[in-house]
């Protein structure tokens, strides 16, 4: 089934820190909140509809950054974690409106149980997997009824809110936005019946077709229909083979006592099956990382989370992610190391191939005769006819 559909693309901001090689403290960048600006200002003129920002012990202050990006930026939507157990419902959705109003409706709202042991023990929230989901469903229940209604009371398990009441309102309507990316039975029962849009890491294309048959039942017995998004690191170059090389050299510095310790406290302490789905993939191993057709899974290695990337030049990469389009993926978020230099790759490279237009593409760059770069003295273009 062919989908004509431009696909919605977010970028991603690094709010722990970015660098230029995976596993290694060669070329670093340290977490600078001037530098997420760069990256924020650059995704809105570039074409991005909006960022995630990440949620968790390594990373900033996620509302926080948004509400400072936001003061940054023009158009760009922003992916802000609500952390249910970390603060109660009237709180987030205190948050939420106020964050929702300063940037002039574009708050989107990512729903994160979490799954790490170590940080969840660290954020006070000791219940077992499935059991954060029944807390997170009264959780929603009194901060949905607050953004949408203003006013909210459960006498539940987990959540007790008396005559809460949230007199500021969101400028979205009925509220902002709810994403939500859990992998395990639980997680889709729990979010079926209130998300909008369901994501998942890049797994092959096979496992989130099944992911999604498996989402859109859990929602149509609820009478809903949700949407989907995939997340996927990017490393596109204008051919193939230069492509392949780039995904080698972003792990040349790895070295293998860093990959069996990163694998040893993944395995250990995490009990998300997302992530384990994602460890399934390569299972330490860095022979074989390319899991499917321009999947490659080095990422993974070392990092938590999102951990394949799509590999190859901009009509490669482009047919894959219409695959994922043809199984009900209308959204990508995307990222790539360094997020600055590889959000313009992105952007200059696949977004002509997709059929993405950018604020940059809107404007007039001559009166209509073509420009070669570089020759036209003191660092000026010069004008095609003028060349030969
Ligand atoms: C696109 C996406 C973004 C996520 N962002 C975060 C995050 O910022 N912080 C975090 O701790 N977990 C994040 N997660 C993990 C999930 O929210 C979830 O907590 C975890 O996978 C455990 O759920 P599971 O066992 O049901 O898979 C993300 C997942 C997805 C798919």
């Amino acid at each position: 089934m062919a989908n004509d559909q431009a696909l919605d693309f977010l970028w991603f901001i690094p709010s722990s820190g970015d660098g230029s090689y995976l596993g290694s403290d060669k070329l670093t960048r340290p977490s600078d909140p001037e530098y997420f600006a760069e990256i924020a200002r650059a995704a809105d003129r570039l074409g991005y509809s909006g960022v995630l920002i990440p949620t968790g012990a390594a990373c900033e202050e996620s509302f926080l950054l948004a509400a400072y990006l936001a003061a940054h930026t023009e158009r760009l939507k922003f992916l802000v974690a609500v952390r249910p157990g970390t603060a109660s419902p009237s709180h987030y959705a205190r948050l939420a409106s106020t964050l929702d109003r300063v940037s002039r409706g574009r708050l989107l709202l990512n729903i994160v149980v979490g799954g790490s042991a170590s940080e969840l023990a660290g954020d006070g929230i000791f219940l077992p997997h499935d059991e954060r989901y029944n807390h997170a469903a009264e959780f929603f229940q009194v901060f949905n009824g607050l953004v949408e209604t203003g006013k909210a009371n459960l006498d539940g398990k987990y959540i007790k809110a008396l005559n809460a009441r949230l007199v500021v309102p969101p400028v979205q309507q009925p509220r902002p936005p709810l994403y939500f990316g859990g992998s395990s039975d639980a997680a889709v029962d729990f979010s079926a019946g209130i998300i909008d849009k369901y994501l998942t890491w890049g797994e092959p294309p096979a496992q989130v077709a099944e992911k999604i048959a498996h989402v859109r039942r859990a929602a149509a017995s609820h009478g809903r229909e949700v949407s989907f998004g995939i997340r996927l690191h990017f490393i596109v170059r204008e051919t193939d083979e230069e492509a392949w090389e780039a995904a080698d050299r972003l792990i040349s510095h790895l070295t293998d006592d860093t990959i069996a310790a990163a694998q040893e406290v993944l395995r250990t302490q995490s009990d998300s099956v997302g992530q384990a789905r994602m460890l399934a993939l390569h299972n330490g191993r860095r022979d074989k990382l390319e899991v499917s057709p321009n999947l490659w899974a080095g990422v993974g290695l070392v990092r938590t989370g999102a951990g394949t990337a799509l590999v190859g030049s901009p009509k490669t990469i482009a047919a894959r992610l219409r695959e994922y389009q043809d199984l009900g993926i209308d959204t990508v978020i995307a990222s790539g190391f360094p997020h600055l230099e590889e959000a313009y790759r992105v952007a200059e490279l696949l977004f002509p191939e997709l059929g993405i237009a950018s604020p940059l593409n809107q404007m007039r760059a001559t009166f209509g005769e073509k420009q070669v770069f570089g020759g036209g003295g003191h660092g000026g273009n010069v004008k095609h006819s003028e060349k030969s």
